[in-house]
């Protein structure tokens, strides 16, 4: 097991029903969910999962209704108790504790948060976020301090003595949230825990989701049926479909290799350009010119040798200058008292790696000039075309305009 590996689930089945030796053995002859279903009455909610969790990431699990969602992360934690297969959490097998050592993981190791935040509308907002530790056993002075602690970390500072009733959807979920961070989990399971909430709210958690997560550090599990939700939580992305997982993989990853057609589906219907970044539509190692080493003559070879009439200046430790023109470069060609500095087009524009092509595109002047692609440092990475960022806006193949400009560009 590798050392970031938080959880290790492996050939996890999980079915409903009496006759699961029966469905077992279907499922080992690749029989249907839905033939299984038929033929011993049995559901198939999870069939041969198999993918690790990584110590401090959002991992999402995405998935239409009926899925297997649900059953997966309830599975985890044995809320649910799964037909055969492993849920390794640091190093040990949690389906094979004892019911001693699995209280002890439920109190100390995972924290859930419920898409109907399941709070006691009669109580306090500061009683429901101390609930999980009141059930432990801490002491009420202990608990309510600990409480107060994270409901101001939540955002709920003042809110405290209210009762939850009382409470909006989203202020509400907030609780729920606290409360499953008030015994200090190191695993966050929260299966759909924005999805009841108003489209405004549920953007705003989402980022203060993200934003918590960055000194948190917890990892998370999360479930939903929103790609567009996915895409903005997860670090990694585990797709189901009908009790299978299809595809793991980076948001980028999902929408630029879809493992199949259902994953395809679901991406289809997202804004490309909002997602897509520069790195995956740029052309990496573009031929450049060194500004200390080379001159007018160089370029011009460079550029007859590229069929390029613009290309980009770097510094010598790589970082980008600007863009020069041929027309330019003749106009220099033989005069000594002028260097390529002299003719940098003053409006060379650059993003960065992770800059979304929708930003890009607002980044150009002039569709006839590229546009650099920089790290942090100001480092040269890429080069992207207009064409390439207009036909991942309009979802034109990639493919083929990509390989136009790297047979362009590529010495
Ligand atoms: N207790 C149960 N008994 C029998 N079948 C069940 C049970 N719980 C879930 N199932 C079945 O298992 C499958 C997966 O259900 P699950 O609730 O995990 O889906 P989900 O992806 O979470 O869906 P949703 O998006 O609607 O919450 C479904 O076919 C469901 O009918
Ligand atoms: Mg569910």
């Amino acid at each position: 097991m590798s050392e970031n590996v938080k959880i290790a689930v492996k050939d996890l089945n999980i079915i409903f029903g009496k006759h699961q030796k029966e469905a077992k053995k279907l499922i080992a002859q690749g029989v249907s969910k839905t033939e299984i279903l038929k033929k011993t009455n049995c559901t198939v909610a999870v069939t041969e999962a198999n993918f690790d969790i990584k110590d401090g990431e959002i991992f999402v699990v995405m998935g239409l209704s009926g899925s297997g969602k649900s059953t997966l992360i309830r599975a985890l934690n044995r809320l649910l108790e799964p037909s055969s297969g492993q849920v390794i959490l640091d190093g040990a097998d949690v389906l094979q504790a004892n019911n001693e050592e699995l209280r002890e993981i439920r109190r100390k190791k995972y924290g859930m948060v419920f898409q109907h935040f399941g709070l006691l509308p009669h109580r306090t907002v500061a009683s429901n976020a101390a609930f999980g530790l009141e059930i432990q056993g801490t002491p009420e002075e202990e608990r309510i301090k600990k409480a107060y602690e994270i409901l101001k970390i939540v955002g709920l500072e003042g809110y405290e003595e209210k009762m939850t009733g009382e409470l909006s959807g989203g202020m509400q979920q907030r609780v729920g949230l606290a409360r499953a961070l008030a015994n200090e989990p190191e695993v966050l399971l929260m299966d759909e825990a924005f999805s009841a909430l108003d489209p405004l709210i549920r953007g705003n958690m989402q980022d203060e989701l993200l934003n918590l997560q960055e000194s948190l550090k917890k990892t998370i599990v999360f479930i939903t049926h929103d790609l567009d939700e996915a895409l903005k939580l997860g670090d990694r992305i585990a797709i189901l479909n009908d009790g299978k997982i299809v595809q793991i993989g980076t948001p980028e990853e999902i929408l630029t290799e879809p493992a199949d057609e259902y994953v395809r589906t679901f991406v289809e219907n997202v804004n490309r350009a909002n997602i897509v970044t520069a790195q995956t539509i740029m052309f990496e190692k573009p031929t450049r010119i060194e500004l200390k080493r080379e001159g007018a003559e160089v370029t011009l070879r460079k550029m007859r040798n590229t069929g390029l009439s613009v290309l980009p200046v770097v510094d010598e430790n790589n970082k980008f200058i600007g863009f020069v023109f041929d027309d330019d470069v003749v106009k220099i060609r033989g005069d000594k008292s002028k260097s390529i500095r002299d003719i940098i087009y003053e409006y060379s524009a650059s993003v960065y790696l992770e800059t979304p092509a929708s930003d890009i595109i607002a980044a150009y002047r002039d569709s006839s000039i590229p546009i650099a692609v920089v790290d942090e440092n100001g480092k040269l990475k890429g080069v992207v075309m207009h064409s390439a960022v207009v036909s991942e806006i309009i979802g034109k193949d990639e493919n083929e305009i990509r390989t136009d400009i790297k047979n362009a560009l590529e010495i």
